[in-house]
C-alpha cells in the first residue's frame, strides 16, 4: 500500500487537529529555558521574532523567562488567533504579539530583532534558506536558536531514510548544519540534542485522545483518516528509529 505523503495533507485539517494542542511538534519548556541560558541581553529593550509559532507555546515560555518584546508569527490564522487570546488572559498582551504571516516574507525592519527563535518550522522554508533570509532581520551580534530535524548517525535504514527524504529533503547530519550555520554568517554557539520525551510526553501522548475525537467527528472523511494514519505512523517509526534522528537545538551567534 503506497503511504501518504507529508505533502499530500490538508493544511486545513491537520491545522483543525493541531490548534487545539498546546504543541504542534516535540519540544518542552525546560529545554526552550535550556537554550535560552546560552543568550544573553534578553532585557526590556530587546526583540524577539518567534517564526512558525504556531499557538505559542514556546513564545510564552520566551515570555516569562525574559523581559523582551515577542513578536509571534504564523501561516496559520486561528493558531494566532489562539495565541494572542493566551496573551490577554496571561496579561502579557502589551509583550506578547501574534501576526499572521510567511516565514519567507517578513514584515520587520531589517537588524530589528535581538534573538530570532523557532521550534519546529524551518523545514518548511529549507534550513539554509531560513539561515540566510532570517540573518537580515538580526542585529550584529543578535541570536537565532531553532529546532530542526537532524540525522544522528551517519547511516540509517532504509526505511527511515525514506521516510524523512520524503517530509524534508534536505534533512541532514548535525555537523553538517553546524557547518551550514558557520557558512550562513553565524558563529555557532551550542547544539543539542532534545530528550526524547520532548516526542513522547510533550507530543505523541498528548495526540492520543484527539486522534480519536477527530476520527469521530470527521468519520467517513479518507483525508481526515489518511492524515491521523500518517501521525499514527510517525509516532510508530519514532519508538523503531529515534536513535537514529530527532530534533536538534541549534543556537547561533549573527556575525
Ligand atoms: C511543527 S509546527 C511547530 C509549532 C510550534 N513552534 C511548536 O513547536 O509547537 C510548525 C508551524 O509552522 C507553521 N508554518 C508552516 N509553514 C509556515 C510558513 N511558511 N510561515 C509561517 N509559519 C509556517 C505551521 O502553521 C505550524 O504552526
Amino acid at each position: 500500500m503506497e503511504e501518504t505523503s507529508v505533502h499530500e495533507i490538508d493544511f486545513t485539517l491537520i491545522n483543525e487537529f493541531f490548534t487545539e494542542l498546546e504543541r504542534q511538534g516535540p519540544g518542552s519548556a525546560q529545554e526552550s529555558i535550556r537554550a535560552l541560558g546560552f543568550i544573553n541581553h534578553l532585557t526590556s529593550n530587546a526583540k524577539i521574532a518567534d517564526l512558525g509559532c504556531g499557538t505559542g507555546y514556546q513564545t510564552f515560555v520566551l515570555a516569562q523567562n525574559t523581559e523582551a518584546s515577542i513578536t509571534a508569527l504564523d501561516l496559520s490564522t486561528s493558531s494566532i488567533d489562539k495565541l494572542n487570546k493566551k496573551a490577554v488572559h496571561l496579561g502579557l498582551q502589551n509583550r506578547v504579539k501574534g501576526i499572521v504571516g510567511s516565514m519567507d516574507s517578513l514584515p520587520f525592519q531589517k537588524e530589528e530583532f535581538d534573538l530570532i527563535w523557532s521550534e519546529g518550522a524551518i523545514a518548511n522554508i529549507g534550513f539554509e534558506k531560513g539561515l540566510n533570509y532570517w540573518k537580515d532581520f538580526l542585529k550584529k551580534d543578535a541570536y537565532i536558536a531553532i529546532t530542526y530535524e537532524s540525522w544522528f548517525t551517519q547511516e540509517r535504514p532504509m526505511e527511515i531514510e525514506k521516510w524523512w527524504k520524503d517530509a524534508v529533503p534536505e534533512i541532514n547530519t548535525i555537523g553538517h548544519n553546524v557547518s551550514i550555520m558557520q557558512k550562513t554568517g553565524y558563529i555557532p554557539v551550542a547544539t543539542f540534542i532534545l530528550p526524547e520525551t520532548c516526542w513522547t510526553d510533550h507530543y505523541f501522548v498528548p495526540q492520543k485522545a484527539r486522534q480519536v475525537e477527530f476520527l469521530k467527528k470527521h468519520a467517513g472523511n479518507k483525508t481526515a483518516e489518511d492524515m491521523i494514519a500518517f501521525l499514527r505512523r510517525e509516532e510508530d517509526l519514532y519508538a523503531k528509529y529515534k536513535q537514529y534522528y530527532g530534533y536538534v537545538f541549534y543556537i547561533g551567534k549573527k556575525l
